[in-house]
């Protein structure tokens, strides 16, 4: 037992000093004094000794188990001191190292687009809704006197949805098949029905038409105002529209509404934009032809004072009330901001970085 303990506290030693950090440190008091530890294992025995014996070795082999905890104690304190002292060399920064830069994103052109265009006529009241886009037949053709296989409807080159037609509801025209709304002029009726006037109306949208080329998308984008009152002149709406021109183009720009025709407006213009490249002449300083207008105008989009079959479509007396209503597309208007030079819709929704970043 004498050398077996003199045994023990001389490989202990020598372990201890083989404990390199903290962690070894810990392996090494489990080795030792753990519950199958080698010193727990060692004193187990002493109850097979004779008193005498046993009084002798108990004595000698708690010395050694002080004398080994000391020096554990002692080891603590220099691996804590020593990994202090590595702290500078294992965490060290250069701070001269340029930083990594989180990405920032910026929203899509069409929503910058879509967030100025709303600001322009909430300062004039319209208040902003949303209609929805998978929508009746009845919202948008029929209530805007469109009737069933009239053929103007073929201009809107509409996506059906293969679903059984909407049951006929009193006093309203059958709702029809399912659509994919091809322009917000599906919110018209829609805002009437909610029995409110006056209206000033912002509806801004989704839309959609089997359509793909360089100035068309599948889905785009359309905002379409509607204003109903007593007595609103066409002068109103010439009021309006400049108002727009001038807040979304600049302030040299002007509008021109040229007679056109559409079922849902009576009188009813397209509207066009002064072209800012030739300042509205249709000819450069050389006297050559613009080559964006030819003309001198741009076309922008629809409008006209409301049919009065569409105000009674809503429930409103046409004999009391009238109004106007205007129709574009979102990414067609953007694209006409000044120096844009956009020549092809379609890369709007290519999600390409490169593309999208420069705005
Ligand atoms: N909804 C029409 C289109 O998509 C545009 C339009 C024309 C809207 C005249 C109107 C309007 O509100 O009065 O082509």
């Amino acid at each position: 037992m004498k050398d077996k303990l003199k045994q023990l506290k001389k490989s202990a030693l020598v372990d201890l000093e083989k404990a390199k950090n903290i962690e070894s440190l810990q392996d090494f008091e489990v080795r030792y004094f753990g519950r199958k530890g080698i010193y727990t294992l060692l004193v187990k025995d002493l109850p097979k000794l004779s008193v005498e014996d046993r009084k002798e070795m108990g004595r000698a082999a708690n010395e050694i188990k002080t004398e080994i905890q000391e020096a554990i104690k002692t080891r603590q304190t220099e691996l804590q001191a020593e990994r202090l002292g590595n702290i500078a060399k294992e965490e060290w920064i250069d701070k001269t190292l340029p930083g990594l830069c989180p990405e920032v994103g910026h929203l899509h052109i069409t929503s910058q687009a879509i967030e100025e265009i709303a600001s322009i006529f909430t300062r004039l009241g319209f208040v902003r809704r949303k209609y929805p886009e998978i929508e009746w037949d009845w919202y948008a053709f029929e209530s805007l006197n469109m009737p069933a296989s009239h053929p103007a409807r073929d201009e809107w080159e509409t996506f059906f949805i293969d679903l059984p037609e909407g049951k006929p509801r009193q006093g309203r025209g059958e709702k029809g098949k399912i659509v994919l709304t091809p322009h917000t002029s599906s919110g018209q009726v829609r805002e009437m029905e909610r029995g409110k006037l006056p209206i000033r109306m912002m509806n801004i949208s989704k839309t959609y038409r089997r359509q793909s080329d360089v100035s068309h998308t599948p889905m785009f984008h359309q905002f379409e105002g509607l204003f109903i009152d007593e007595d609103v002149s066409i002068a109103s709406l010439k009021g309006v529209l400049d108002y727009f021109a001038r807040s979304f183009f600049g302030e040299g720009r002007r509008t021109r509404l040229r007679p056109f025709h559409f079922r849902f407006t009576e009188p009813s213009f397209e509207i066009d934009i002064s072209c800012d490249v030739c300042g509205g002449t249709g000819k450069l300083e050389d006297g050559s032809k613009c080559r964006l207008c030819k003309e001198g105008w741009l076309e922008l989009g629809g409008a006209g004072m409301i049919h009065p079959n569409v105000l009674k479509a809503g429930g409103i007396d046409p004999k009391k009330y009238n109004g106007f209503a205007f129709g574009w597309g979102v990414e067609r208007t953007f694209m006409m901001k000044e120096g844009m030079k956009i020549d092809d819709i379609r890369l709007l929704y290519k999600n390409d970085l490169r593309f999208l970043e420069q705005f």
